[in-house]
């Protein structure tokens, strides 16, 4: 079986194949799309890419900058040509469960702010129906057990503060993240995202619908690219 780093590096690279020269690219967060970061950061200092980037986390607006990728604020420009991120599940439908890294908020904004989203993965990452992958939500600090509460009362399961080894893991936005088991059962994603939104005290869900435009997937017989059929790359 082919080792999982290796893959998460091939994905990753495979999916510089849709950035081009004068782009604008968000950068998403993880172990598998920091691939594609040192990739952009190598095709700038070797084959002449000009791009600039905006990332989706402290850690990776460090390693962007540690490889050469000049950095710009969304305030700054009217959106963004492309989106590259990892994903924890994606379903048939192409709708993504995200935020096991606790950078769902920003990867999501920086999503909305772009025309199209290739998520990159392994193929451990394809399931039928999204929710095995505990369900990352980001919570304000303030009453975060009645927060916690409600929404272990919505989704009708386990609903767990993660932590990060004593204390609680803090975003980088200064918030904390609830994790909702709610198994394999997320079967109407939309409707869950909206659901969860409409609870105070939550910031964002790591339910990623309709934003996925493409998936590159490594797997045991190579890398495939597939393209959501009502995406915006389908052309
Ligand atoms: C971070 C994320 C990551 O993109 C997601 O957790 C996948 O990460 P990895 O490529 O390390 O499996 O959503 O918030």
């Amino acid at each position: 079986m082919a080792d999982v780093e290796e893959l998460k590096r091939k994905a990753g690279i495979e999916a510089c194949k849709f950035v081009k020269s004068g782009m604008k690219v968000g950068l998403g967060t993880g172990s598998t799309v920091k691939h594609t970061v040192v990739e952009l950061g190598r095709r700038m200092a070797d084959e002449g890419l000009e791009i600039v980037g905006v990332p989706t986390s402290l850690a990776t607006q460090k390693l962007a900058l540690e490889v050469g990728i000049p950095l710009v604020e969304l305030s700054e420009i009217d959106g963004l040509d492309i989106v590259i991120d990892g994903a924890d599940e994606y379903d048939p439908k192409f709708q993504l469960i995200k935020g096991g890294g606790a950078a769902l908020l920003r990867e999501k904004i920086v999503a909305q702010e772009s025309s199209a989203m290739v998520v990159v993965a392994d193929d451990r990452k394809r399931v039928e129906s999204l929710g095995a992958f505990p369900l990352p939500i980001e919570l304000t600090p303030f009453s975060h057990e009645a927060t916690v509460r409600s929404l272990s009362r919505l989704l009708d399961c386990r609903v767990n503060i993660r932590m990060a080894g004593d204390g609680p893991v803090i975003t980088d936005n200064g918030n904390m993240i609830a994790d909702a088991h709610t198994g394999p059962s997320i079967n109407d994603p939309e409707s869950t995202e909206t659901e969860i939104l409409l609870i105070a005290g939550v910031v964002q869900v790591g339910l990623f619908n309709n934003m996925c435009d493409a998936v590159v997937l490594a797997g045991m017989n190579g890398v495939e690219t597939v393209i959501n059929p009502n995406g915006r790359l389908n052309n």
